[in-house]
């Protein structure tokens, strides 16, 4: 009897053996963004605030906006820098070409390169706060603060199709000008068009114990295990979102060159460092993400050191 039993179970389990066959597992995470659109009503248009209903899930969006915009001070458990989630996902995550919730949340479960498997949009949000706001041990995934995030993204992407890449959606590549970029002419646009708000020396500026404006390197900052440490990630941002108030204005080329100016500064050290070595990190997590200087030498100096 126990045999006639087993049969059918080993029938049912012998797709699944396929699976140990090498399947392909492109990172879904990794925007692959369409151009920007130009004419702001191409991009789907999140719900706003008049609409919220007056109920136990509209209380929860609240909470999830409230910490999205104030994770900082909301969440300093979490938080291991100066950021707010708001600081790099502009308009309370609405913006488009700036990493809009509405355009993330249908699109996971995803596989992702970075940690090798299908993440939830929960697992997402836990490496943002790791990374990102360079913030230890992030929230557990049935954690009021994930539940609430992911209750707000949720609400922003009311009636977005499930599992469409959405035009807006992350930072669009902004493609490497053709003669490459130039650290010194970065240098020279962060004077002119960032330091008024950034600090001259990246360090944003604050009122009492709050940044107003951002940090863009030093213990304040994303870490070396962020997304937006790769020059080509940063300069797709910088292109589609600064400076603040004139967003397209920078060339291609400003936009490289003062990314990589802003990314070869020192930042808190990647979590994921290896035996304490900076190569060995290198190898494992950065030696294939995009285009970075972790653990190479920028003007004879070992970038990727890490800061406290
Ligand atoms: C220092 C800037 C920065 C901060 C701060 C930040 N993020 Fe992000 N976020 C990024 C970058 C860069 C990406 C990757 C975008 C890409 O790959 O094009 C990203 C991606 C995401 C995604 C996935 C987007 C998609 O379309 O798949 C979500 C969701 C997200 N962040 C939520 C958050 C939340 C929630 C917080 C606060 C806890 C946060 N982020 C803080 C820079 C930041
Ligand atoms: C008028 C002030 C202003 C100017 C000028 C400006 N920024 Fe920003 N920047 C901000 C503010 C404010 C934010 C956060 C946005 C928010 O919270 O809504 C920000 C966010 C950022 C971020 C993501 C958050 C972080 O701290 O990493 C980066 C990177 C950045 N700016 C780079 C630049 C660069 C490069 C330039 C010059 C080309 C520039 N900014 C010019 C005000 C400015």
């Amino acid at each position: 009897m126990k045999r006639l039993m087993l049969s059918p179970l080993l029938f049912a389990l012998a797709p699944l053996s396929a699976l140990a066959a090498p399947i392909a597992m492109e990172d879904q995470s990794q925007i692959k963004a369409p151009p920007a659109s130009s004419h702001v009503g191409e991009y789907f248009q999140p719900p706003s605030e008049s609409e919220l209903p007056d109920n136990a899930y509209g209380k929860m969006v609240r909470q999830g906006y409230a910490l999205f915009v104030d994770t900082k001070r909301l969440a300093p458990q979490y938080v291991g820098n100066g950021l707010n989630c708001s600081n790099c996902h502009l308009d309370q995550g609405r913006l488009a070409n700036s990493a809009p919730l509405w355009g993330a949340y249908p699109m996971y479960p995803a596989y992702r390169k970075k940690n090798d498997k299908v993440n939830t949009y929960a697992e997402r949000l836990q490496g943002c706060f790791q990374f990102s706001m360079n913030g230890g041990k992030p929230p557990a995934a049935d954690s009021p603060e994930i539940t609430a995030l992911s209750v707000y993204a949720y609400w922003l992407a009311s009636k977005a199709p499930i599992g469409v890449e959405q035009p807006g959606r992350g930072y669009p590549d902004v493609v490497q000008p053709a003669k490459g970029f130039d650290i010194k002419r970065g240098a020279k646009v962060y004077q002119e068009q960032c330091a008024v708000c950034h600090g001259a020396d990246g360090q944003g500026q604050k009122v009492g114990q709050d940044y107003v404006m951002p940090p863009l390197w030093g213990k304040d900052s994303y870490n070396w295990g962020a997304g937006m440490h790769r020059v080509n990630t940063a300069a797709s941002f910088i292109k589609h979102n600064m400076p603040l108030g004139k967003p397209g204005s920078l060339s291609d080329e400003q936009a490289w060159d003062v990314a990589a100016y802003v990314n070869k500064h020192e930042r808190p050290q990647d979590p994921r460092l290896i035996d304490g070595s900076i190569e060995k990190t290198r190898e494992k997590f950065h030696a294939n993400d995009g285009i970075n200087f972790y653990g190479q030498k920028v003007d004879g100096v070992l970038v990727g050191q890490g800061i406290k």
